[in-house]
């Protein structure tokens, strides 16, 4: 989420909505703005994007010299207008923005519903401004501290209070939020773009500090309530580079998120979260087959799974393109789990194929990353990914948290079906919780992809192979490549190539080789020389390799884990060429020729 706040001389709504706009990359469910003048409390909160709410303001004019402005994406309670930000307690006497996760907001809930106080939405948020309320005792920044306390999770909040309308506030806990002091006003802000058009003089708020801001000023203190200093940094970006974290492109932002988006993702499921608690939830045993579909990027996470759920479950897996499935006339029924995979739950052959299934019966689980969306709200079960908004049209953390959820529905599904001991499941999960360091060791040294990248450039056509799960990650490192640098590519199974495609094979045709089963090292380094003596040079992934370097032979290696996850760690390479292969030719990455990020048409 997004979150500013404003302080000073100009109207405060101009400036708030100009600074959700340059905030929405951050999330684009719903947004909200709260204005604090002589009336009170004058709130404009509207699902959907930003221009919802612009045009609800354009109707229903407000004003006011301070004010507080978010943007969602949602965690807690589907996108509507009541769960939009901001919150304000339900005696009107203060309102808050929030960005982040309280992690004991039902035990906060219940205690101050046993007190008589009524909730309104269904967000973790709103209990901030409900316990402020609660403890408020003509001391804003005392309450403040007291309510920081009773808090565990993350947060970043913008607060005010009616009874004292000459302050805004901020804390934060484990999100962003910087302060910006101008010549008219002062900032709260998520992040650096939404006020650089006013200001380049910030400060960058630690955890636990508190800023009190004036129309005049800033202060700070500690949980003490201790003044602190602070010296403010003066920044030298554009607001374009601020806004993609200083990347050249949010699709190489994306890749670097990937780290958190994996970690968060298992802490869903294995923190005693959300979908941990679904996927309890289910009785497995009564599923005979399961079937997976989705389209692009989201039909590939479902052709890796389908070898490790039945590596596990020892249960038939059917892998079925959304488009293709929808008009086959599916042997489904209701002992059979069709799982939907979609980042953004609203493409229409995927929604399609899922009231299929719902048609004839079958039970539905999805796989999404926007709350609230079609698919996760028509599906008998949902599991969120947690990567955060993405917004590069070619899916890099999206991709990575769904195989994620994927290993980890796979390891419990197994367990409860008496295929795996307790002390195997936990093992399992133990490698799968490995994988955001091991991703975060591979992203600091992204030298020799990118070095290697510059001299592909050339290339007409570029093939991608790799044998059992190897092969199931090479179709999404061409997937990747074609989408974004507009090269021809073929990903094929090691065993196939002399069924066809070697015939294509000839001087300096590249060949990507993946090779992280260590069991068919052999065999795939066999298609590698192959295609080497046929004159192709290979650039050769994994974590198996024996063979050495050479003019032909490329070689990229990535760290050791049991071989079902291991395309969480290749395709970590795999975008990264794609990446600079892209950058190289200087092509519009983050919105490739005639793609979209979410295709809501057949
Ligand atoms: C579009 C995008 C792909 C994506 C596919 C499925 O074609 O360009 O990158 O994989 O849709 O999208 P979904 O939101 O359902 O995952």
């Amino acid at each position: 989420c997004g979150i500013i706040g404003y302080i000073g001389k100009e109207n405060a709504v101009p400036i708030i909505l100009d600074g959700l706009k340059r905030l929405e990359y951050r999330g684009y469910d719903s947004a909200g703005i709260a204005i604090m003048n002589e009336k009170g409390f004058e709130v404009a909160k509207q699902k959907g994007r930003l221009t919802a709410l612009e045009e609800l303001i354009k109707q229903r004019p407000i004003k006011g010299y301070i004010g507080i402005g978010h943007t969602r994406w949602a965690t807690h309670g589907e996108p509507s207008d009541i769960n939009s930000h901001p919150h304000v307690g339900s005696k009107n006497k203060i309102a808050i923005v929030h960005n982040g996760i309280i992690e004991n907001y039902k035990q906060i809930k219940e205690r101050l519903e046993q007190k008589g106080i009524k909730f309104v939405s269904q967000t973790d948020s709103e209990v901030i401004a409900q316990l402020a309320e609660y403890y408020y005792n003509g001391d804003i920044v005392e309450t403040v501290i007291k309510t920081a306390n009773a808090l565990e999770g993350s947060y970043a909040l913008g607060i005010m209070c009616l009874d004292e309308p000459n302050k805004l506030i901020a804390i934060k806990k484990d999100n962003p939020l910087i302060i910006g002091v101008a010549e008219h006003g002062n900032f709260i802000a998520s992040d650096v773009p939404a006020i650089l058009k006013h200001t380049n003089r910030v400060y960058y708020l630690n955890d636990k500090e508190i800023a009190v801001l004036t129309k005049s000023g800033v202060e700070f203190y500690n949980m003490d309530r201790e003044p602190i200093y602070k010296e403010p940094e003066i920044i030298t970006w554009s607001v374009d580079s601020a806004e993609k974290g200083g990347y050249e492109h949010f699709m190489l932002k994306e890749i670097m998120e990937q780290p958190r988006a994996i970690r968060d993702t298992i802490q869903s499921v294995l923190a005693n979260g959300d979908n941990g608690k679904v996927i309890e939830s289910l009785d497995v045993t009564r599923f005979s087959k399961f079937v997976i579909t989705g389209c692009g990027s989201a039909y590939n996470a479902g052709v890796v799974a389908k070898y490790v759920f039945e590596k596990l479950c020892r249960v038939p897996v059917e892998v079925e393109l959304a488009s293709e499935f929808r008009y086959k006339d599916p042997i489904i029924d209701n002992n059979t789990l069709v799982i939907l995979i979609s980042q953004s739950g609203e493409t229409a052959d995927t929604i399609a194929a899922m009231r299929e299934a719902k048609r004839r019966g079958a039970v539905t689980l999805s796989i999404v990353n926007v709350m609230g969306s079609t698919i996760a709200k028509e599906t008998d079960y949902t599991l969120y990914t947690m990567a955060g908004p993405e917004i590069a049209v070619a899916t890099t953390k999206a991709f990575s948290a769904q195989l994620v959820m994927l290993y980890l529905l796979a390891v419990t599904f197994a367990r409860k079906l008496g295929k795996l001991s307790d002390e195997e499941e936990r093992k399992l999960f133990s490698e799968i919780a490995s994988l955001p360091d091991k991703v975060s060791e591979m992203l600091k040294n992204v030298d020799t992809i990118q070095k290697y990248a510059t001299t592909c450039v050339g290339y007409k056509s570029i093939f991608f192979i790799g044998r059992n799960i190897d092969y199931a990650i090479a179709l999404e490192g061409s997937l990747k490549l074609k989408e974004i640098s507009y090269i021809h590519s073929e990903a094929y199974a090691g065993g196939e190539l002399k069924h066809g495609t070697i015939s294509l094979i000839e001087d300096n045709t590249l060949v990507v080789a993946i090779s992280c089963c260590e069991r068919l090292y052999e065999k795939i380094y066999s298609n590698v020389e192959q295609v080497i003596s046929r004159g192709a040079k290979v650039l050769f992934i994994g974590n198996c390799i024996k063979a050495l370097p050479g003019e032909k032979l490329e070689i990229v290696n990535i760290p050791v884990i049991n071989e079902l996850f291991s395309p969480s760690l290749s395709v970590i390479i795999l975008q990264l060429f794609s990446y600079y292969v892209a950058a190289n030719k200087g092509l519009d990455i983050d919105k490739p020729r005639n793609l979209a990020k979410s295709v809501t048409v057949e």
